[in-house]
């Protein structure tokens, strides 16, 4: 458009020029010698300033056409820039990478939440996911987060093992212009862009009024915690004590099973050595009811209590309950694909809260066939 538009113009400059008969002579006769000089420049000068005045009008005919392909260009830049979920400058781009460390792969719960992240980020062609397993190592956690952070990855998502040791990376992640997601349990402070898990403290409220409803108010249970240097250890201990305080149901033997089945079955087995009744266990997750279960079982003496869990798998807790091994779970959901949503947005430069609550959902005899019954 440009190009045929100055074309046009050298065109009208030619065919006036051409149409002056001295020009016409003087151009035949290769000399401009003869020409008066200042007829030449009055020519040439009110030609100029025609000219100008034609270039002038283009050159604004043009302006509208020259924003709209500047802002074509800026829509198909993949630097652009846009405001993040903090507000501040950042780039988008047109593909992303996102780091997600993994406590532990040992575990089902885990093994799902991976999948879950797999499955929402794969109907996104630009985004890919580098999956990292920390093996249970706290260690190896940190060193996760501070390798995502040198090879320059868009994104952190992290699952932690334990709150205190992995504050700190993170917050330095954070410090590098890098956004974090942490799932399920959570840091010290609030150097992370978002949180995502269900509220522990409601679930172990929830498990405790379960238990003292079950029992008629009072019996003897055992405690077997997740691990206590996590939050979820924590909060549904604290929920539980807050339900069942001041009822008869007593706690009488606790011990840290560390979220793992087999150290649960082995403080299940120092529990029934020293107790000859126990009406209940609450453990902190499925698979540590699940240890307890096997451990009384060994004992002959299953028959005797009721088994409480958390996680509600469908292929783990649910089926459990379904099969009479345990009583109840409540859901404890893996916030897989919320993180993957969250992510997007936040790459995107929108807005995402700073903390977003997972409902969770008590699977018992009565509910089960009806999906459980809603946590309210
Ligand atoms: C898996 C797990 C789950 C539990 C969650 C708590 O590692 O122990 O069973 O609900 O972690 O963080």
């Amino acid at each position: 458009m440009t190009s045929s538009r100055l074309r046009g113009l050298q065109g009208t400059r030619i065919f006036e020029e051409a149409s002056d008969p001295e020009f016409q002579a003087a151009s035949s006769r290769g000399s401009w010698g003869s020409l008066d000089k200042n007829r030449l420049f009055n020519a040439s000068a009110s030609r100029y300033q025609e000219a100008m005045r034609h270039l002038h009008r283009c050159v604004l005919s043009l302006i509208p056409l020259l924003c709209l392909a500047s802002i074509l260009a800026g829509c198909g830049n993949s630097d652009s820039g846009s405001p993040t979920a903090s507000g501040s400058a950042k780039k988008t781009k047109s593909s992303y990478v996102i780091g997600m460390s993994q406590c532990n792969l040992g575990e089902p719960w885990r093994v799902e939440m991976n999948a879950q992240i797999k499955a929402a980020a794969d109907k996104n062609p630009n985004l890919k996911v580098i999956f990292k397993d920390a093996q249970n190592d706290t260690l190896q956690q940190r060193a996760h987060v501070e390798e995502f952070v040198s090879a320059g990855v868009d994104l952190i998502i992290i699952s932690p093992k334990e709150a205190q040791p992995l504050t700190e990376p993170v917050a330095k992640a954070m410090g590098a212009g890098i956004p974090v997601i942490v799932l399920d349990r959570r840091l010290i402070g609030d150097k992370y862009t978002c949180f995502i898990g269900a509220d522990n403290k409601k679930i172990g409220r929830a498990a405790g009024e379960w238990i003292k409803e079950k029992l008629g108010g009072k019996g003897k249970l055992v405690e077997l915690k997740g691990l206590m240097t996590s939050t979820p250890g924590q909060d549904r201990d604290s929920g539980f004590r807050e339900a069942i305080a001041g009822s008869g149901v007593e706690i009488v033997f606790e011990a840290d099973m560390k979220w793992l089945e087999p150290e649960a079955r082995k403080e299940m087995e120092s529990a029934l050595s020293r107790f000859s009744k126990v009406d209940c266990v609450y453990a902190h997750n499925d698979p540590g009811a699940h240890g307890a279960y096997l451990a009384a079982k060994a004992a002959g003496r299953e028959k005797e209590m009721k088994f409480v869990g958390i996680d509600a798998l469908p292929q783990e807790g649910v089926a459990y309950v379904q099969q009479g091994i345990i009583d109840a779970t409540f859901q404890y959901p893996t916030g897989g694909a919320e993180a993957i949503d969250a992510a997007l947005k936040i790459l995107q430069g929108q807005p995402v809260p700073k903390e977003i609550t997972l409902g969770s959902r008590v699977f018992d005899k009565e509910t089960i066939g009806a999906g459980g019954r809603e946590l309210k």
